[in-house]
């Protein structure tokens, strides 16, 4: 199905769940350069149909370390969990749900004013002007600065917008064509993209809340000026009408995870740019004809134009017949410096342009930044950046060289479970102006082609990765039901795979800058009492456990790992919301899994953020009363502004469901899961 199709189609309940469906269309077309041979070099089609392959092949290949320990008499029970807490019972209903003993508090919700001038929240008589000063729509990435113990500056992504629940009498514009958008109501989605940097203070009772009167409280919008460095900074292909010099954008969008830097900088991550260009030029059949563009061919692997919103209609930036180079400008790293309102935020483009997905990054052993980032695509890539120079204190700074000056590698899973991070460096193996790249600002820029000359190996979707202790890095490859039996290679071992699963990596010499490691299987999502479904836990957990569609993840202070989940409107398949999951990586326990958290039904679960030494737990419920709620027992359809599937969290019938930041801590104090 091609996408026009697709976000018509009525089978698909919202934008965000056309979203993921577009997201299974792929845009890669180099997928011969998958290791699926080397599985069927060594294990026949009748052993990957049997649904062996996830278990037999990984052991084959790389050993039971590969896989979780099986259960001895000695064997450690779920009662030794390092995650001391009692886990949460699995369901799906209207409100959110914390493992007993903990708070879970509303913080901040799509509305509420964020600075001392904002206006009070009216839901019936929106305006651009109130959203630019109000907490913006769909919250993901959090982050936090601290100022003091028990006061900073909290740092929060708005991905998208949902029109249909966020605009009265409107219902889903992408299916019928926009006609009800007018240019306040775009303006009004475009203030409420991008973040939000505001103070949050802890009282003595151990409740946070907002501090609307810092000066440096701030709205990041689609239309903050901003400005680039890196190779890519006022090249050519970044210049527009608007800005001849090449060197300033307006806004950024689609801002889903990101990260904080070692001195306490915001990085936002750009990723579904492409949904946000507009073209009129349709061919026969009405989908979008970029063969005349100049840059056609590169577009289409971007999947420029998406037309997935009417910004282009009122704005000519976002319509690529008359601004083709605009989409050049977006699918960056954003930094922002949170403790200066002047500061204009950076789009650093060496980091590459993708769909990125988050930004984590680590100091390594020798000293120098990396940050891991994932293009959350079917078929796309893992990278991961590393500076040319050790983090000091001189150069730990908002704009630091260290964001434009060093090495953007992507990753080759190997059939031998070694995985090699191979660099995006002009002039170095096929990067060369023969090909198409004349220069590093080309790699940067059309960074998914370089990949793809390169060899890298095509994931499951790569969410969120997350760096951990001594040099090890977990991804979260959410999804991906498109790829076939022939696709399937050892890292992306299932075919069709609804559920998803997650790759630890261990990098060489514990060195997170190490251009050659190991990796291996943590978990194959999905429920393991199914046997189609091919799902690799931890033997001891329970059905609360398990889960599917990892997208976002975080260690807290003692260095456990935590996963959030997204399963779209797939949500239906599992019949769980989703949730927050704590997931053992050591010892007998690894691979096994505990629900902690989970959210009102039709929303996915981003943040988490450990601060305050993991006495405090930031999460981030998006687009609540949304996803798949035509599998809602007892509702059954679409949810609308006047009719939606949830009004959480105020539960007041003249409020539709609001995206809201959640701040969990312990009753009565103390580090969380201790
Ligand atoms: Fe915005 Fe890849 O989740
Ligand atoms: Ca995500
Ligand atoms: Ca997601």
């Amino acid at each position: 199905m091609q996408k026009k199709d697709i976000i018509q189609d009525p089978a698909y309940g919202n934008k965000a769940e056309a979203f993921e469906a577009f997201d299974d269309i792929p845009t890669n077309p180099h997928l011969g350069n998958t290791i699926g041979d080397v599985i069927h070099r060594r294990y026949g089609r009748r052993d990957v149909l049997r649904g062996a392959l996830g278990v037999t092949a990984t052991t084959a290949l790389f050993g039971t370390s590969a896989l979780v320990a099986p259960k001895t008499a000695q064997a450690a029970t779920a009662a030794d969990s390092r995650y001391r807490f009692d886990e949460l019972q699995w369901g799906n209903d209207a409100s959110h749900h914390i493992a007993d003993g903990y708070n879970a508090d509303i913080l901040v919700r799509w509305g509420d004013p964020i600075t001392a001038d904002a206006p009070e929240f009216d839901v019936m008589n929106q305006t651009p002007e109130a959203q630019s000063q109000q907490f913006g729509y769909n919250n993901d990435y959090v982050g936090f600065a601290e100022i003091e113990p028990g006061r900073g500056m909290l740092c929060v992504n708005h991905e998208y917008t949902n029109e249909e629940v966020m605009f009265p009498g409107l219902g889903r514009q992408d299916r019928a064509g926009f006609e009800g958008m007018t240019e306040d109501l775009v303006n009004i989605e475009m203030a409420a993209h991008g973040g939000s940097v505001f103070e949050i203070q802890k009282d003595a009772t151990g409740k946070w809340s907002i501090n609307r009167n810092n000066p440096a409280n701030r709205r990041i919008t689609a239309n903050t000026p901003m400005t680039f460095d890196g190779p890519a900074a006022g090249h050519p292909r970044l210049r527009t009408s608007a800005d001849p010099a090449g060197m300033t954008v307006l806004g950024t969008i689609n801002n889903c995870a990101g990260g904080m830097t070692p001195w306490g900088t915001y990085l936002m991550a750009e990723e579904n740019f492409h949904g946000y260009f507009w073209s009129d030029k349709l061919d026969a059949d009405g989908k979008v004809d970029v063969s005349e563009q100049p840059e056609g061919e590169k577009m289409a692997r971007y999947g420029v134009p998406g037309r997935w919103y009417a910004w282009g209609q009122y704005h000519d930036r976002f319509n690529i017949d008359k601004e083709p180079n605009e989409p050049n400008r977006f699918g960056y790293i954003v930094e922002v410096d949170p403790m200066n309102p002047n500061a204009m935020p950076i789009k650093h483009t060496a980091l590459g342009r993708f769909r990125h997905e988050g930004a984590e990054t680590t100091v390594a052993s020798d000293g120098r930044l990396v940050i891991y980032s994932g293009d959350d695509n079917r078929f796309d890539y893992q990278y991961k950046w590393v500076s040319a120079e050790p983090v000091t204190e001189a150069n730990s700074h908002f704009g630091s060289s260290l964001l434009s000056e060093g090495t953007l590698f992507v990753a080759r899973f190997n059939d031998d479970g070694t995985i090699d991070w191979l660099p995006l460096v002009h002039g170095e193996g096929p990067l060369t102006a023969e090909n198409g790249f004349d220069s590093q600002a080309d790699i940067a820029i059309d960074t998914r082609l370089a990949a793809d000359a390169l060899g890298a190996t095509p994931m499951d979707r790569p969410e969120d990765a997350q760096p951990g202790p001594d040099g090890t890095a977990y991804l979260m490859l959410t999804n991906n039901s498109r790829r076939k039996l022939d696709q399937v290679d050892a890292a992306n071992p299932r075919p069709e795979s609804n559920f998803g699963h997650i790759i630890e990596i261990k990098e060489e010499g514990q060195n997170h800058s190490a251009t050659r490691g190991t990796w291996s299987i943590l978990v194959l999502c999905g429920d393991p009492t199914i046997e189609e479904v091919g799902a690799m836990w931890n033997p001891e957990t329970s059905e609360n456990g398990w889960f599917s569609s990892p997208d976002n993840c975080a260690f807290d202070a003692s260095g456990r790992l935590w996963i959030s989940t997204d399963q779209g409107s797939g949500w239906g398949r599992t019949g769980k919301s989703d949730g927050l999951y704590a997931l053992e990586t050591e010892g007998d326990l690894r691979g096994h899994s505990k629900l902690f958290f989970r959210c009102p039904v039709g929303g996915e679960l981003c943040g988490p953020y450990f601060a305050d030494e993991s006495r405090t737990l930031f999460l981030a419920v998006q687009h609540p009363g949304t996803d798949g709620t035509r599998d809602l027992k007892g509702f059954e359809r679409d949810s609308t502004f006047e009719d939606p599937a949830t009004r959480w969290p105020d539960f007041d019938d003249a409020m539709p469901p609001r995206p809201s930041v959640v701040v969990v801590t312990k009753q009565n104090g103390g580090v969380i899961a201790v």
